[in-house]
């Protein structure tokens, strides 16, 4: 058996939720880009070294380079903040007191739990030091880690699962069909696994860059070819 014996509305049925697939997946990587790059607009691939701040780079700093950089007088005082929370980030000496008034003149007007900002966020106030040093330990805390990981698991395992066993049934050759499939569901596993374990090994960012890439490839080309294959005379 195979797709193309599938009756004309089975087969709109398909291309319908495949065009949303290839959406979904160029919207994601969209979003990674604006995220990582600080830019509004646009498609920005991301760099490896924008994956590397995201990963293995304290929160704070990362977010000074990246989704905050708008709000960041000068370059100098990331490198400020950075060098205070690379000693230690304690509570005393001209780091410290450098770092504390960048942090209340850049980003305390909208990091408050009082701030009357449109796009304040009370939730992550950065008025004292002991709210600041939550947001100084390098990439994703397990918590966020944990979230991130088991929500993009779920679901991309859900339209994963639905797009290889189409492409399973198309009618090109046995090794494209197995290669695609596995390199899909590999690639998401390795790009979500070195997400973990990236701010231990930093090494892992060319990981993440790479299957991550994978992935989304494999998920496109296997899209495409399944339109072709079916719609094929
Ligand atoms: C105009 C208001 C505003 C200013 C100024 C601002 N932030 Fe934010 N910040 C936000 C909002 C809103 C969010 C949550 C949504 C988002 O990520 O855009 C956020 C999120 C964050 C996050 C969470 C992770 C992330 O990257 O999204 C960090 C960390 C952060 N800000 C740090 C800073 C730092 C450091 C500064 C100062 C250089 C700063 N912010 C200045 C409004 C602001």
């Amino acid at each position: 058996m195979n797709i193309r014996q599938l009756n004309v509305q089975a087969k709109t049925a398909i291309s319908l939720f495949l065009l949303f697939i290839i959406t979904a997946t160029i919207s994601s990587v969209i979003l990674l880009g604006l995220e990582l790059s600080g830019s509004k607009e646009g498609l920005n691939i991301p760099t490896i070294s924008q994956i590397k701040d995201k990963y293995t780079t304290p929160t704070i700093v990362a977010a000074m380079k990246g989704s905050m950089y708008e709000y960041v007088t000068s370059d100098e005082d990331i490198e400020t903040v950075r060098a205070w929370i690379d000693e230690g980030a304690k509570k005393e000496g001209t780091l410290y007191e450098d770092s504390m008034e960048i942090i209340k003149l850049d980003c305390a007007n909208c990091h408050s739990k009082t701030s009357k900002m449109s796009k304040a966020i009370p939730s992550m106030p950065f008025e004292k030091y002991e709210q600041v040093i939550e947001h100084t330990k390098a990439g994703y805390s397990w918590s966020k880690m944990s979230k991130q990981a088991h929500i993009h698991m779920f679901g991309i395992a859900m339209f994963l699962i639905v797009v290889t066993l189409l492409f399973a049934y198309t009618t090109y050759k046995e090794s494209i069909r197995t290669g695609l499939i596995v390199a899909s569901f590999g690639g998401a596993f390795l790009d979500i696994f070195s997400w973990w374990f990236s701010k231990y090994v930093t090494e892992l960012v060319y990981l993440i860059f790479s299957m991550g890439g994978l992935m989304v490839a494999s998920i496109l080309a296997m899209s495409f070819l399944i339109l072709a294959d079916i719609w094929k005379k």
